[in-house]
This record gives C-alpha cells, sequence and structure tokens, in this order.
C-alpha cells in the first residue's frame, strides 16, 4: 500500500536544484527543473552512480559517470549506455511541502 510522506519545505529546492533523500532502502533524487518538482530513484540504472552529483538539464537529468540522461518525467535514458529506466513517483505540493508517493 502506498503513502505520501514529506520531504522538505519546497522553499528549500529553488529551480535547478537537486536534493538526496533516503526513505528506508530507497536513495531518491527530488529535482526542481524550472518550478516542477520531479522525484525518481537516485542511483544510475547503468553502473550506480548517484545522479544528485549530475547536471540537470532542460527535462532530466544527467548521470555524472558515463553521462546517459534520464527524463525525469518518465524515467526513460534517453541515450546510451544506460538502458533501464529509473523508477519514478508521484510529487505533490501542500502547504509549501514536497511530498512523494512510496510503497
Ligand atoms: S553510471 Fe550512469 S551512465 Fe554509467
Amino acid at each position: 500500500m502506498s503513502k505520501w510522506i514529506a520531504v522538505c519545505k519546497s522553499s528549500q529546492l529553488k529551480k535547478g536544484e537537486m536534493l538526496d533523500f533516503d526513505h528506508g532502502d530507497k536513495k531518491i533524487l527530488i529535482a526542481n527543473l524550472d518550478g516542477k518538482i520531479y522525484a525518481s530513484d537516485r542511483i544510475c540504472t547503468h553502473a550506480d552512480a548517484d545522479l544528485t552529483g549530475g547536471i540537470l538539464t532542460e527535462d532530466g537529468v544527467t548521470c555524472p559517470l558515463h553521462l546517459s540522461t534520464f527524463n525525469l518525467k518518465t524515467g526513460v535514458p534517453e541515450n546510451l549506455p544506460a538502458e533501464v529506466p529509473l523508477q519514478i513517483y508521484n510529487v505533490k505540493i501542500e502547504q509549501n511541502e514536497i511530498y512523494i508517493e512510496v510503497n
């Protein structure tokens, strides 16, 4: 059964910024892409690099190790070498607090 968990105040994550968030054994990336918040797993599906060390692009995050870019709306890698999508999480903002939906 899924539940919504609070991550941080929306004011703490400005445009173009990322933060890491752990929930149990899940390592999650929260990103502000031009004012819209996205959440995905933050460990690259290719070779375990932490994507918070990468670069935010127009609609995704580029891995710092081998430069695959993952679309943060879908989790799908847009270029090799990564081929497996990231898990993405639903996001909502209520009363200036960012929440993500986890199982
Ligand atoms: S570890 Fe991310 S593309 Fe290789």
